[in-house]
């Protein structure tokens, strides 16, 4: 990938000319060279053999001496192998408008959105169980939508759908009014819930009475009893404190925390409409909506026992976001295995008229496993994750202490580096594919990581303050050499080149005019890992330019070039770290 997309318009329209063949279709054939030393543009010759009965390097050939007028920016080439024309952009001209292009605020910030609001369920933990790690990966995804779709221009809302309802609080009620220890609920109210909430799960298989009882619970949590109101609210609490303290790490904030116990005095009014609109049935004494007509398994509304579930709570919550939040589209961030959850629920909305169920949208995402086991529940995930986080900080210590002994706040930017390190690896993968967790991988600071990406960042960071140091140093008495001072060991980089605009300065100046293209790409697909991989493109592209181009020393034309590419290749990896939800430190 180099110069995707650019100047395609202008090359079409100067072949259109030449072979009679709509642009579009032009549009369609031209191809990205493997490499930019090769041309930005090829146009594959073999594709008119057929209609013009020629051999594609003698139509190569013949297009070459057609084009007879070039735009300036231009530079046609018949490739070596003879069957493509190749187009190379005059490399100085472009350069200029180039480098305006990405400068500029439209260039990151787009339009596109029109200030549509997108209401995001992201995170949506169950508070009576432990935080899985699929809710880990919907609080990051989501983090990252949020700030992808304002970069593209829409009005946002985060918010955070808790899981504070349903049977599981009986469960909980029934296990913690039976083996509670007061002690250890004092000291470590999470472990000791999670505890209990396990027990019930091993007894509950022996003594099924303890599922009757659980129900009761529930049916009295209902009804507003007030005994299980308060254990309910208890249980609220020192969960909500738990999570806070994972998002500040995290870094996450919300726009509205709305659990689905919110939605308890709007679920009738939905009940009723259903019923008005004839489309409740009773089904072995539960209400259910047949949705047979889109070949889905009924969509249970009321439980036999009189109680609401999950998909009524989500009706309410939908009509609550749509017609209260005003919101224009409900994007719901939530795993794969929920996908047949979320097409009955807006079948639902379908059959009740609401025609802006078309604006509901489920961005599921595949499991993560860690080293190659899907994680168990009973292990406690809440414990885990934290001991993840504190894992991957210490790794990057670690690495820290081992490469930049001397680094001041040597513990901020481990931290920083940890827990960008896990987020980034929850992102740089196409979000439906299964993720493998290496802690060992993820934190590298070579490879896909976001070690790497810092890295490249700081470095250009370091270039950027010893040039500075440079201008300071110019000033003085002649005579300071100014050689020494950039680290490049890299052999080619000892080597003056011909000309400014190198192959891989050229490759990365074209990489970045292409930022805009991407993230409207990553927010039509709601798909954060395109910026993710953009990044490393990003990065892998400087640390190429970094060691074949002098770039502190080089004449002073380049120098300037050099820099003010730096710099801005700096300011989109800090753009694009901030649209992940990473921290950029300035040294590492
Ligand atoms: N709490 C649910 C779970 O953990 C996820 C909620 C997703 N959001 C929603 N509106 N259903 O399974």
């Amino acid at each position: 990938m180099s110069t995707v997309g650019l100047f395609v318009k202008e090359a079409a329209e100067m072949l259109q000319k030449v072979t009679d063949i709509d642009t579009a279709e032009l549009t369609r054939l031209l191809e990205t060279p493997p490499s930019v030393a090769m041309g930005d543009l090829a146009f594959p010759c073999f594709t008119l053999a057929k209609s013009w009965r020629r051999a594609p390097q003698q139509i190569a050939a013949e297009l070459c001496s057609r084009i007879s007028e070039q735009p300036d920016y231009a530079h046609i080439q018949v490739s070596a192998a003879g069957a493509y024309v190749n187009m190379h952009w005059d490399r100085t001209a472009c350069s200029k408008s180039l480098l305006e292009q990405i400068s500029q605020e439209q260039h990151y910030q787009l339009h596109t959105g029109q200030g549509q609001r997108i209401i995001i369920d992201m995170s949506s933990p169950n508070i009576a169980k432990p935080f899985g790690v699929g809710h880990l990966r919907s609080t990051v995804i989501g983090a990252a939508l949020y700030r992808l779709y304002r970069a593209a221009g829409y009005d946002p809302v985060r918010v955070n759908h808790i899981g504070d309802w349903g049977t599981q609080f009986g469960k909980q009620i029934t296990a913690h009014l039976r083996w509670s220890d007061p002690v250890q609920m004092e000291q470590n109210p999470i472990g000791e819930a999670l505890r209990v909430y396990i027990k019930f799960h091993d007894e509950a298989a022996e003594h099924p009475e303890l599922e009757d009882e659980a129900r009761d619970w529930f049916r009295k949590l209902e009804n507003g009893d007030a005994q299980a109101l308060e254990l309910w609210r208890y249980f609220v609490d020192v969960s909500m404190a738990s999570l806070d303290r994972m998002y500040e790490r995290l870094g996450v904030e919300f726009d509205a925390v709305l659990g689905e116990s919110f939605y308890n005095d709007k679920m009738p009014a939905v009940v009723d409409r259903l019923r008005e609109l004839n489309l409740l049935e009773e089904s072995d004494g539960a209400l259910v909506v047949r949705l047979d007509e889109q070949d889905m398994p009924p969509c249970l509304i009321i439980k036999s026992d009189g109680t609401t579930i999950y998909p009524t709570r989500d009706l309410a919550t939908a009509i609550y976001r749509k017609e209260v939040m005003e919101g224009d589209r409900l994007v719901y961030v939530v795993g794969g295995e929920q996908t047949l959850h979320f097409r009955q629920v807006f079948a639902v909305l379908r059959k009740m008229g609401l025609d802006w169920a078309e604006d509901c949208i489920h961005v599921p995402f595949g499991l993560m496993k860690v080293n190659g086991k899907k994680m168990s529940t009973r292990k406690g995930k809440v414990v885990f994750l934290e001991e993840v986080l504190d894992e991957a900080v210490q790794q990057a210590a670690r690495i820290i202490e081992e490469k930049n002994p001397e680094l001041p706040n040597k513990e901020e930017v481990a931290r920083q580096v940890g827990v960008g390190a896990i987020i980034f690896n929850d992102l740089k993968n196409n979000r439906q594919n299964e993720i493998d967790f290496s802690l060992e991988e993820a934190v590298s600071f070579e490879g896909e990581t976001g070690p790497y990406v810092q890295y490249a960042y700081a470095r250009i960071q370091s270039i950027l303050r010893r040039a500075a140091q440079h201008t300071a140093a110019n000033e003085l008495p002649a005579g300071i050499e100014q050689h020494s001072t950039q680290d490049q060991s890299d052999p080619a980089a000892t080597v003056e080149e011909p000309s400014g605009w190198t192959d891989s300065a050229w490759e990365l100046l074209c990489h970045l005019a292409g930022y805009d293209s991407e993230l409207e790409r990553a927010v039509r697909l709601h798909e954060p890992s395109i910026m993710a991989r953009y990044a490393l493109q990003t990065a892998r592209l400087f640390n190429q330019f970094y060691s074949h181009n002098r770039i502190l020393d080089s004449s002073p034309v380049w120098r300037e070039q050099r820099l003010e590419l730096s710099r801005q290749t700096g300011e989109y990896l800090a753009r694009l770290m901030e649209l992940l939800g990473m921290k950029a430190p300035q040294q590492m």
